[in-house]
């Protein structure tokens, strides 16, 4: 059996790291565990302009530089941590604002929020005939567009949002703009995965560790499980089947991203706790553990650092990493700022550990 995995160092292709004391509390878990990340922009306010995207990187950067000072990190992983940017996309993004950031090179990726579907997303879009003008900035620039895609209408039933969007949304859209490159974030069904499966190469998807590792069933197993709770919610146990074989199947355009999105603890235990997972300090371990149990840990480096590169048109990171085969048990909880914040499955114990 193998006791050491050593893979060239993974990215994250969607993370929230929040602003402020959070962002203080959270950075340096993602810089130790991956060289770049797809920083998520639903801050309050939103990061909707280029400016804005500028001033939050340096935020970024500072706050690693403490945590580098505070000694929470090494030199080196603190220098080469790179946020690749993104910009909240509104019913009246400019496209002027679009070729703009993408011509400053900080801004990778724009985000589409439908308004209402997650945190923070009130500002989104409401209708994608209202964003043709920055859709087609971003197909001629080659600017990536990030889907939330679930569509929001109270009368789809929470657990078919996902499935829906894809109809009613997502392949209008690919012909109306066949030559924009669209990343289907954080797939939770088969029919997204079968989605992208079958689309053609300006078509990528990322999958979360906690959608490979866990059915909604953690949700409710002794009782409300608000940790487990994050959008788009958990799904049926063929769902992540259909995601597992996405991700472990050598399919060169599904690739990690965490959705690392962490709240307080006192507003995830709560009368209408926060959606999302908090995973960043151990993400590497949780999805290791998801190829293990696939019998596909040798697949696990085209899915982690080689498959999310290629289809930004980055190149893949010099360096590695070694995970090796230890029992340990994840903090049941950990400081965050004046809060603590529980970590996805805080308390239980993970066969992988991400070398020092
Ligand atoms: C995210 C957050 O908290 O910002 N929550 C989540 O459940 N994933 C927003 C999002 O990505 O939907
Ligand atoms: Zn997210």
């Amino acid at each position: 059996m193998t006791s050491t995995l050593t893979l060239r160092r993974p990215d994250d292709w969607h993370l929230h790291l929040r602003d402020g004391d959070a962002l203080r509390a959270v950075v340096a878990a993602s810089a130790r565990q991956f060289a770049r990340a797809i920083v998520m922009p639903n801050l309050k306010p939103p990061v909707t302009t280029p400016a804005a995207a500028r001033a939050y990187h340096g935020r970024i950067l500072q706050a690693l530089a403490q945590a580098r000072a505070a000694g929470e990190i090494d030199a080196l992983a603190a220098a080469e941590f790179q946020p690749l940017m993104t910009l909240y996309l509104t019913d009246n993004t400019p496209a002027a604002d679009i070729v703009q950031a993408h011509a400053e090179g900080l801004v990778k990726g724009v985000k589409l929020y439908p308004a209402g579907a997650t945190t923070n997303s009130d500002a989104g879009v409401t209708d994608i005939a209202r964003v043709r003008g920055a859709l087609e900035a971003m197909q001629r620039c080659g600017l990536p567009l990030l889907v939330h895609g679930e569509v929001t209408d109270a009368d789809i039933d929470l657990f078919d949002r996902e499935r829906v969007f894809i109809d009613r949304v997502l392949m209008p859209m690919r012909r109306d703009f066949p030559g924009l490159k669209v990343v289907f974030e954080h797939i939770t069904t088969r029919e997204a995965a079968q989605y992208v499966a079958q689309a053609d190469e300006l078509t990528a998807a990322t999958i979360t560790a906690h959608h490979l590792l866990y059915n909604r069933n953690a949700l409710f197993i002794g009782g409300v499980r608000p940790h487990w709770y994050c959008l788009p919610v958990l799904k049926r146990e063929q769902h992540r089947q259909a995601l597992m074989a996405a991700a472990t199947g050598g399919h060169p355009r599904f690739f990690l991203g965490t959705d690392s999105a962490p709240h307080a603890r006192h507003l995830k235990e709560h009368a209408c706790g926060c959606a999302g997972c908090y995973t960043a300090p151990h993400a590497l371990e949780l999805y290791a553990s998801a190829f293990e149990a696939a019998g596909a840990l040798d697949r696990f480096e085209a899915f982690a650092s080689l498959n999310g590169p290629a289809f930004y048109g980055l190149p893949a990171n010099e360096r590695t990493i070694t995970l090796r085969r230890e029992t340990w048990t994840i903090p049941e909880s950990l400081p965050f700022g004046a809060d603590a914040i529980v970590p996805l499955a805080g308390g239980e114990s993970i066969g992988w550990r991400l070398g020092d």
